[in-house]
Parts: structure tokens; sequence; C-alpha cells
């Protein structure tokens, strides 16, 4: 018989029970969709401050083990897999509301209920708003030897498995450069930009970043960012290839070979792969086309895979701090007028607010 795991979700808003209700897909979204999709997983508890979205989630779940106190949640219910999907600096307003605001709420929460012995957990993204915290989240998870997926959903969207077996199976050529489209906030979008990046490459190591707000004369003060910004970047991965964000069009991705080039458009709804021609140029070959399924359940399913193979998870604490450590370098970068600079040079204490 397959075993099925105990999921409880902390916040139970969008993402915890309801953003299936606003039309981005016909696929299971919210992870109590995603949960009760699932034949590997149980939907057991929810968790939210606020007493009227307990109530929503047990009538539309029909969940009676609801609670306020997270810490309360997990010590009565013992689940297997808990769900983080809180806003990330814990308000519901796009900017700090003081300029000291340093609330860092899915680091303390992922710090705590690993801590507390849950041996799988989905994290909202981005997972921390200073490496100060991200690397306490590092410490925690492998302490505690949790399994972690965060909410980059490309990682776990089918749609985009064809473009990675293309260019890790060499048919490009040797990778040169690796482009993302679209006007991107740094915490909040540029966390999915550079995770689809290094997941379609093979997750390499990153050398160096460069970056600069869309504001290109905001001053930092304090080690403080007290909104997400706007920005663009390069990276430069070990091996030489280099990711450029281009500030325009709606979530493409392009990776660039010397023998050809594949290309995701309008957010991974087609793909186009082009190799290069016995005659010059390059022309299209076809692909197979690629039914989509659930990212979450995905994600979720993931996490009880490699649990219970005793492996790494797709989106493991060591990836996701570094594609945290990229985007934060980011905005160190900008501090620094937009020099190149190793990940590891961003100050651990600098806080980029983001929800
Ligand atoms: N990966 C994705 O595709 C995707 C999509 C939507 C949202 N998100 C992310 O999900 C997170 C949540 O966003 P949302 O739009 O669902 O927010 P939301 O405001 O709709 O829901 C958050 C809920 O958390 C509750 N909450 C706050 N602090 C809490 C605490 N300490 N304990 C328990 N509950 C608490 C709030 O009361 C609220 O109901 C954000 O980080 C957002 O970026 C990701």
């Amino acid at each position: 018989m397959v075993k099925t795991y105990r999921v409880a979700i902390v916040g139970l808003g969008r993402m915890g029970s309801t953003i299936d209700d606003e039309g981005h897909t016909t696929l299971p979204y919210s992870v109590a969709s995603a949960t009760t999709a699932s034949s590997r997983l149980e939907l057991v508890a929810g968790c939210d401050l606020v007493a009227e979205k307990r109530e929503r989630f047990t009538d539309r779940w029909g969940v009676k083990a609801v609670y306020e106190d997270m810490r309360k949640m997990v010590e009565a219910e013992r689940p297997d897999l808990v769900a983080v999907c809180t806003r990330a600096a814990g308000t519901d307003q796009r900017e700090a509301p003081a300029a000291d605001y340093r609330v860092d709420l899915h680091a303390d929460l992922t710090v705590e209920i690993a801590n507390l012995g849950v041996p799988m957990l989905y994290v909202e993204k981005a997972m921390a708003c200073s490496m100060r915290r991200a690397d306490e989240i590092r410490v925690a998870i492998e302490a505690n030897d949790c399994a972690l997926n965060t909410g980059v959903l490309r990682r776990f969207d089918n749609r985009y498995e064809p473009l990675r077996d293309v260019v890790l199976g060499g048919r490009i050529g040797e990778v040169k450069v690796a482009v993302h489209y679209a006007p991107s906030s740094l915490l909040h979008g540029h966390i999915h930009s550079m995770d689809t990046v290094s997941w379609l490459l093979g997750d390499p190591g990153i050398d160096q970043v460069r970056g600069q707000f869309d504001d290109a004369d905001y001053v930092i003060e304090g080690n403080h960012v007290p909104f997400d910004p706007r920005a663009t970047y390069q990276l430069r991965f070990d091996g030489g290839v280099d990711a450029w964000s281009l500030p325009a069009a709606y979530w493409e991705f392009e990776i660039l070979g010397t023998k050809g080039s594949i290309r995701s458009f309008n957010n991974g709804t087609s793909s186009q792969l082009r190799l290069a021609t016995e005659g010059g140029g390059w022309d299209e070959v076809p692909l197979a086309p690629v039914t989509p399924t659930s990212t979450v359940v995905s994600c979720l399913e993931d996490l009880v895979d490699s649990f219970e193979a005793g492996r790494r998870t797709r989106g493991h604490v060591e990836i996701t701090h570094q594609i945290t450590q990229a985007c934060l370098a980011v905005a160190e970068s900008h501090r620094q007028s937009g020099r190149w600079m190793e990940p590891a040079e961003v100050d651990p204490d600098l806080y980029v607010f983001h929800i």
C-alpha cells in the first residue's frame, strides 16, 4: 500500500488555500488543492492568525484541525510536511512600514519548524530577506536532516524539462549564454528567473554577479531596502556561461550554444528548438508537445519521493541558498555602482523587503 503523508499549512491565504479561484491555471495551484489532488498526501491541519481565514479553510477543505499558533499545530498534529505560505516579511503592505523594519517571517517559520523536527518543508519564496537569515535556514535544515523545496515553481514545471534535456544532452553544443526576458522585482520575481536559468543549466555554481535597480540612482541606506526593487542582472556561472536578464517580454527564457538555441515563450506556453545546419544558420527542429501537470503537486511529491529515497530534493537548501545569495548580491552590486562581485561578498545584514 502507498504510504500517505500528513500535510499542514501555515498561512491560509491565496497560496495556502484560495489561489485556484483566480484563473491562472486549471491545474491544482494552492497547497491545499495540490495536497488534495495527490494520492501521496493528506491535508490534516491549517494555521492562520485570522479567525475568518481559518473558518473559510475548514469550510472549503473539510479540515477541522485549525490553529492560530504554528507551534501548537505542529506539536498537536505532528505533520510530516509543513507548507509555509505566509508573506515573506509578515505584512500585506508593499513597503516596509518603518525604516528599521527587518521582519523575516519565512525565515523565522522555516528555522522554527525545522527545529521542531518536521521532516519535510515547503517554503514560499523568497526564503529569506538577508543572507544572515538564509545562513540560519541552511544550518537548521541540515542539522535536522529536513527535506526542503521552495515555491520557485518553474523548477517543477514539466514544460521546462525538454529544454533542460536539450541543454544538458548537448544538442545545442557548448552553452554560451542564457537570457531571461521580463521586467521584474528582485526578490519576488528574479528569485524565480535566476532559479529557472540555474535549473535549465544543470545548477552550476555562480562565480560572479552584477546588477542594478531600475532606479539607478537609488541609494541604499542603513543596510536596508524597504521595498522590492525592480532590477536587472548578469550572472557568470562556473564554466563561463553568462546569464542576462532583459526587462521586456512575458517570462521567456533562451539558452544559446555553439550549435543552436532553445527558447521558451509566454511563461512556458510553448518552446522552440533551433539547430545549426550544414549550410550555415539555425533551423527550427520540432519538439514534442508537453501536457502540463500541476507544479505544486510535482514540488510536494518531490519532497515525499526524496524523503523516502534519502536523496536531495530538486530544490534542495544548497541551491536555494545559492540563488537567494545571487539575488541579494544584485542589491549589493547596485550599492557598489553595479560592479561584478562574488556572491559571497554580499553583506549578510543587507535586508531587502519583499512580499
Ligand atoms: N509560487 C507562486 O506561484 C506563488 C503564488 C502566489 C503567492 N506566492 C507567495 O506565497 C506567499 C503568500 O502569498 P499570498 O498571496 O498567499 O498571501 P496572503 O496574504 O493571501 O496569505 C498569507 C496568509 O498568512 C497569514 N499569516 C501571516 N502571518 C502568519 C503567522 N505568523 N502564522 C500563521 N498565519 C500567518 C495571513 O493572515 C494570511 O491569511 C508570498 O510569499 C507570495 O510571494 C507564491
